[in-house]
């Protein structure tokens, strides 16, 4: 499964891309406000650090706008992907700039008549939000197993991005059920190798080491 990192956040971006850990990022409107820089100077920043897919986000709600900011920011990088909101002039835009052998990731998907619709439009991602789901009590990770299976049934190469996830126990669920792609915050990434027998495994060993009196 790929990792993506659900940030604008420069130095977090190479941090993690230099633990050999990540294979692209997303960004959206919230987190380039949360970084308080220019969006397109972010954006070409990650995308001279990561080799992977960058998710930009258009702002426009029509399809000629979308086209127009896309258009902008692809010349920023070849690794940039649209991304789109799952709407009717979203899923347009997105057909013709797949069709022009662009990378389109949709999101704020929340159903998997949604995701149909994006693998139809030629998607290359599809963003479930699986922890704003959560939010409203309605389990997230259900939605991915009925996306697997419908883009299975019909053998769409759309790939799922697991989005909105908020933890190392998302991580794994979306694994289990066959997400290609998870887009995490940096922290959770990074959190996934914790675990105290880990820990209490090193402590141990090193106690172990300190009695043989040996030096390597
Ligand atoms: C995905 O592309 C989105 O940027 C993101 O995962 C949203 O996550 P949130 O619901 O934690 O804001």
């Amino acid at each position: 499964m790929k990792f993506f990192a659900d940030t604008a956040e420069v130095k977090d971006i190479q941090e993690l891309n230099d633990l050999g850990l990540l294979d692209g990022v997303t960004t959206n409107p919230s987190l380039i406000a949360k970084s308080g820089r220019k969006f397109k100077d972010v954006i070409a920043e990650i995308c001279a650090i990561v080799e992977g897919p960058v998710s930009a986000e258009v702002v426009s709600l029509d399809y000629e706008g979308m086209m127009r900011e896309a258009a902008d920011l692809r010349k920023i990088a070849r690794n940039v992907t649209i991304k789109v909101p799952l709407t009717l002039d979203g899923l347009k835009a997105c057909k013709s700039l797949t069709s022009d052998g662009c990378m389109v990731n949709v999101t704020l998907c929340f159903s998997a008549i949604q995701a149909l619709l994006a693998a139809k439009a030629g998607a290359t991602f599809i963003s479930p939000f699986i922890g704003r789901l959560d939010d409203i009590h309605v389990d997230g990770t259900e939605l991915i197993a009925e996306i697997r299976q419908i883009y299975d049934n019909y053998a769409y190469d759309t790939e799922i991005l697991a989005a909105s996830v908020r933890t190392a126990l998302h991580v794994k669920q979306v694994a289990l059920i066959g997400a290609d792609v998870a887009t995490c915050p940096p922290a959770v990434i990074k959190g996934l190798v914790r675990h105290p027998l880990t820990d209490k495994g090193i402590e141990q060993f090193l106690a172990d080491w300190k009695k043989t009196g040996q030096t390597l």
